[in-house]
């Protein structure tokens, strides 16, 4: 009697047990199968055991597991009804998953580097301005001291929009921006000094594509004019903008160049990431690479849009954002970012 009156109670706390750990409609029918089947359950298991009894201690044995049965009955219906009563109406939306994240894109490596263009130069107290990529020759080439026949146009390809390319070359011909100078001439045409301006935008020029070149591009050109504007504030400004563009670690370097719209011209240098300087492929053994071109602006730039050159001075600038692009992140191909591969886009900004 002694050992099936305490088989009966191990029962009852193990159900317990069981119960009080079952947190789904599942587990509850699980459970019910467990203590509850004909075949093999263990309370069926226990009663078919009393068979083996004393006769003296059957009926009191029997009613304890008959009680247990009940028990469990009673307590396994509740729960599965309180289960059944919570359970969502079909096609019910569970508010308690986790939700799915929606992909969400980003801006183009391009614009967020003219992005960090533009509000380094804002941040200098530049003005920002636009104008048309559908240029004309005149403020293209001629305003910027580049007359027809001059020898500096052939430095830029021009993609041209007549089909009379020969005979309008030789008129105001319409064509594709082949750099943002132009937009020096459009803005000192109609806006008295001082100036101080960034300029960014597309350009095209008839080149094939590889490594280093697509036949659209976008540039940066920056004009300061003013009465007192010297060699040494171009300088300043654009080694500042290098500074705050790839780092203060970085040496920057003003070499002498040649531009027909600057007088004297040059070029800046940043030295180089990849080898510090010491001379690698990437800056093809110099330790330097080249980022803008700029100058002091030409006396006849001023005479063509009406500005006094013995009164005022002024420096120019630009440079290619691919370029910078491809110095800054290290990017071995300028076509990567006109291609719209996702692998490569989503890197940035790095
Ligand atoms: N227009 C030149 C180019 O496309 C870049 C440039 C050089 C712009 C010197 C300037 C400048 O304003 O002063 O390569």
């Amino acid at each position: 009697m002694p050992d099936l009156s305490s088989q009966v109670e191990d029962l009852r706390s193990q159900f317990d047990r069981d119960l009080s750990n079952a947190s789904s409609e599942a587990e509850l029918r699980a459970i019910r199968d467990r203590y509850l089947a004909r075949k093999g359950g263990l309370v069926s298991a226990l009663l078919k055991s009393l068979g083996a009894t004393p006769a003296d201690h059957r009926p009191r044995l029997g009613q304890l597991a008959n009680e247990l049965k009940q028990q469990i009955e009673t307590r396994l219906d509740e729960r599965l009804d309180a289960a059944a009563r919570s359970r969502p109406p079909a096609g019910a939306v569970d508010v308690t998953l986790p939700g799915r994240r929606p992909v969400i894109g980003h801006r183009h490596p391009l614009t967020i580097l003219r992005e960090q263009i533009d509000s380094i130069f804002t941040r200098l107290g530049f003005l920002v301005i636009e104008g048309p990529e559908l240029e004309d020759d005149y403020h293209n080439f001629e305003a910027l001291n580049m007359p027809k026949e001059h020898p500096a146009r052939d430095m830029q390809d021009t993609l041209y929009l007549s089909s009379e390319v020969r005979s309008s070359a030789g008129s105001n011909a319409t064509l594709l921006r082949t750099h943002t100078s132009g937009m020096q001439i459009r803005y000192m045409e109609k806006f008295p000094p001082p100036v101080r301006l960034i300029a960014p935008g597309r350009v095209y020029r008839r080149d094939n594509f590889d490594l280093t070149h697509t036949p659209m591009f976008t540039q940066v050109e920056g004009l300061v004019v003013g009465e007192d504007i010297t060699l040494a504030a171009l300088k300043g400004i654009l080694f500042t903008f290098a500074h705050e563009l790839f780092g203060a670690d970085r040496r920057v370097r003003f070499r002498p160049s040649f531009f027909p719209y600057t007088e004297p011209s040059g070029e800046l240098d940043i030295s180089c990431a990849s080898c510090a300087g010491a001379g690698c492929a990437m800056c093809k053994r110099t330790g330097w690479l080249e980022i803008l071109g700029s100058g002091m602006v030409h006396p006849a730039v001023f005479e063509a849009v009406g500005y006094d050159p013995e009164r005022y001075t002024g420096f120019a600038f630009g440079m290619g954002i691919e370029r910078v692009a491809l110095l800054k992140w290290g990017v071995e191909d300028i076509r990567l970012f006109y291609e719209n591969d996702l692998r490569f886009l989503e890197q940035f900004p790095l």
